[in-house]
């Protein structure tokens, strides 16, 4: 049994586990609440309309799944995707691989676009893909490749997937709200 607890105090400079601040950690020390208690359903509200703000949508169906990055995609994975379905994968890292699998385990079949690891997605291969491929409804990549460190554009990748008439699943877990170096 664990008597005591007390991690030091690390500064962590990597992709994850990240820096909690003061502020968060003392939000986690309040008293917990169900999930119907009305205070709950105000606060679900709130932060609606502040992921609403963080991804630029009025989309009435903007909700926050509590859980991992990795449940997070598979949520994306398994509401959008039907067996038979095809979809197309830029893959230039280790969590492009883990698109194909969610992909295939929901019966997708997967159109994977190679990039070399260490360079962007290449938005004419995707181009070249989706003419190919004219059947497919879903364009998937990841914007920040952890993996290599490399970002990808996502406004033209998404242009091209839409100007396709296909829906597209973009893993953010480590861009959303970061800030580009030049
Ligand atoms: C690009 C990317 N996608 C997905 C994940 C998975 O997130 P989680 O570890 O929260 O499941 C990570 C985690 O590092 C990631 O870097």
């Amino acid at each position: 049994m664990i008597s005591s607890f007390k991690p030091p105090r690390r500064t962590i400079l990597e992709p994850g586990p990240s820096d909690v601040s003061q502020r968060v950690s003392e939000a986690m020390a309040k008293p917990t609440i169900g999930r119907l208690d009305p205070y709950s359903v105000g606060m679900m509200d709130e932060i609606k309309s502040l992921l609403q703000y963080a991804f630029h949508t009025d989309n009435e169906l903007t909700f926050a799944v509590s859980a991992s990055g990795s449940a997070g995609m598979e949520c994306c994975f398994a509401k959008l995707v039907d067996p038979g379905d095809t979809v197309i994968v830029c893959q230039n890292g280790v969590f492009g691989s883990r698109m194909k699998e969610n992909f295939e385990r929901f019966g997708g079949l997967a159109i994977m676009v190679q990039d070399d690891w260490g360079r962007a997605a290449d938005e004419s291969k995707l181009e070249a893909a989706l003419k190919a491929n004219p059947e497919a409804v879903l364009v998937a990549f990841v914007h920040a490749e952890t993996s290599t460190g490399v970002q990808s554009d996502a406004e033209k990748l998404v242009r091209l997937a839409h100007d396709h008439n296909c829906l597209t699943i973009v893993d953010t877990v480590t861009s959303l709200g970061g800030r580009q170096s030049m």
